[in-house]
């Protein structure tokens, strides 16, 4: 069953040019996620997974991504991917695309409704607040090896 978060507001997506969180997936695997403005076709956002699909660099390292002429610049090799469909058509990441993860926007506010997605944080994956009791759970090799 898909759940329904709020995220953050539309206009703060413009305003910062994007938006990092942290969401969990069905086996507990935890992946950052970009929104970005799209002013396309009406979706006034898209969310990617942060990661470059050429060599799994992250696009937004942890202090906005880079939006040049229109696009998402790669920080490692400059590819520049197109906010709305994700596309890659040009440098080293031509020909790929970037992994969308669902939301929508309703009266100016972003929501998460991805089945395959759990809100977490805002944030990259390191940056948890613990709000929720459990983003910093203590590893569990602590007591292993000495
Ligand atoms: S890692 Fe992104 S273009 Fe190479």
């Amino acid at each position: 069953m898909a759940e329904r978060t709020r995220l953050t507001a539309v206009e703060t997506v413009r305003e910062e040019g994007s938006w990092l969180f942290t969401i969990e997936d069905r086996h507990g695997d935890r992946e950052e996620v970009i929104l970005v403005p799209c002013e396309d076709d009406g979706a006034e956002v898209e969310a990617w997974v942060n990661v470059c699909p050429h060599e799994a660099q992250r696009l937004d390292p942890g202090f906005g991504a880079t939006i040049r002429e229109g696009g998402i610049v790669c920080p490692r090799h400059g590819s520049l991917f197109e906010p709305c469909t994700g596309d890659c058509d040009n440098g080293e990441a031509a020909g790929t695309t970037l992994r969308p993860v669902e939301t929508v926007v309703e009266l100016g506010s972003v929501y998460l409704v991805d089945e395959d997605a759990r809100f977490r944080h805002a944030g990259g994956i390191g940056s948890g607040d613990g709000d929720d009791g459990d983003d910093d759970m203590p590893g569990s090799t602590s007591h292993i090896g000495f």
